[in-house]
């Protein structure tokens, strides 16, 4: 099959590589787009720092797929899988793109059986191929580190909880779920998306770039914002976040480890999305409770796309399918993503067709 694959000094080329075999417990996926994170780029240029977290297992030399989140159909089920997933189901997932050779950026991938969506109809391919990552990080967020009710159980007494950075994937999503979850809403992002964001029921929104942002939640919230889901974590987020939590501090959920300290009162849980999958990522181990809120993550997701209670972030196609990873990659990388999705529609690549 054909894929686009990291090589060893970190450009991106595609390749004609095999279709990765399918385990016991896995399936098999004919991919028909797959989205872009920043993952993609970012593990491309850390392979040390992957080295030293996973040991020997991860060959610096070798060729990795990349690409984490996909959309496709079912081609084959491994002989242990005891969902009641089908041959042909249309479904959304991820896999450990840029670390195996098994990624979204390619014909075919094996997927755990335990983490994956069912896509409705009314979700085309290349809007579902965005769910994944920022479906499950945002869950991860909100009812792993924070402990907030979730859509199966929402809050009757008021919730305030800040969303900072939510233009961005993992912010598009959990904006959604804490408001199914019954919470108030506050977010911040830029101008231009506050009226996108509205739509998805924020409740008040303000400026990431505004100098007086912190203060400005903070008075908004009567200095009592107990709960925060930081979906940048990175510059001065750590800093704006835990200013805008109420004098009696609060929870932080960061999706990147702080790099700086924040004030003594505000606890700061980072999360890691890969746990789910039911294997340790160095220093990030997983558990039988990990799977479990994998699985329950999957059911929870599939079942509000069933009842049409989410809503696809705008994507961006890019037109050469595959060819067109390096350009994508570069885009992301000098940070021009604003509010919108890279998705590559895998047909549309030169030489291969649906
Ligand atoms: N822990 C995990 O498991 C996990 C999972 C997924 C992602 N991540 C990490 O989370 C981060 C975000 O990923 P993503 O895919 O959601 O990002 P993304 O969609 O590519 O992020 C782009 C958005 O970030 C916003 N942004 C940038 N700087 C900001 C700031 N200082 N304040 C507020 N908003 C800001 C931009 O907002 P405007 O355009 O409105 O200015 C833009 O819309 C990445 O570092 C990624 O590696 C971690």
């Amino acid at each position: 099959m054909l894929a686009a694959c990291t090589t060893h000094d970190g450009t991106v080329e595609l390749r004609q590589v095999d279709v990765p075999k399918v385990g016991p417990r896995d399936v098999l996926i004919k991919v028909i787009a797959a989205a872009q994170n920043p993952t993609d780029w970012k593990l491309n240029s850390q392979k040390t720092t992957i080295r030293n977290l996973m040991g020997d297992s991860f060959n610096l030399t070798d060729p990795k797929i990349i690409g984490c989140d996909y959309a496709g159909v079912v081609a084959k089920l491994g002989e242990s899988v005891t969902t009641n997933i089908k041959i042909g189901d249309r479904i959304a997932g991820w896999v450990f793109g840029s670390i195996e050779m098994n990624g979204a950026f390619a014909e075919y991938l094996v997927a755990p059986s335990h983490m994956f969506l069912e896509l409705p109809l009314s979700w085309s391919f290349e809007d579902g191929s965005q769910l994944a990552v920022a479906c499950y990080t945002a869950c991860q967020c909100l009812y792993q580190s924070l402990g907030l009710p979730s859509p199966e159980n929402p809050t009757t007494t008021p919730i305030d909880i800040l969303i900072w950075g939510g233009s961005s994937s993992v912010g598009h999503f959990a904006i959604q779920l804490a408001k199914l979850g019954g919470m108030r809403v506050i977010t911040t992002a830029s101008p231009k998306h506050f009226d996108r964001l509205r739509t998805l029921g924020v409740d008040e929104i303000f400026d990431h770039r505004d100098p007086e942002v912190a203060q400005k939640i903070h008075a908004f919230t009567n200095g009592k914002l107990q709960y925060a889901v930081d979906c940048i974590s990175e510059g001065s987020t750590p800093q704006l976040v835990s200013d805008s939590l109420g004098l009696e501090g609060g929870t932080i959920s960061s999706i990147l480890v702080y790099k700086m300290a924040v004030r003594p009162e505000v606890k700061v849980i980072h999360s890691l999305a890969y746990q789910l999958f039911g294997k340790s990522f160095g220093s990030y181990p997983t558990s039988t409770e990990m799977v479990e809120f994998g699985t329950k993550s999957s059911k929870l997701i599939s079942k509000l796309l069933a009842e049409g209670k989410l809503t696809p972030a705008p994507i961006k196609i890019y037109p050469s399918g595959l060819a067109s990873v390096p350009e994508g990659l570069e885009y992301m990388k000098s940070g021009k993503v604003s509010g919108e999705k890279i998705v590559y529609r895998i047909a549309d690549t030169p030489g291969l067709s649906a």
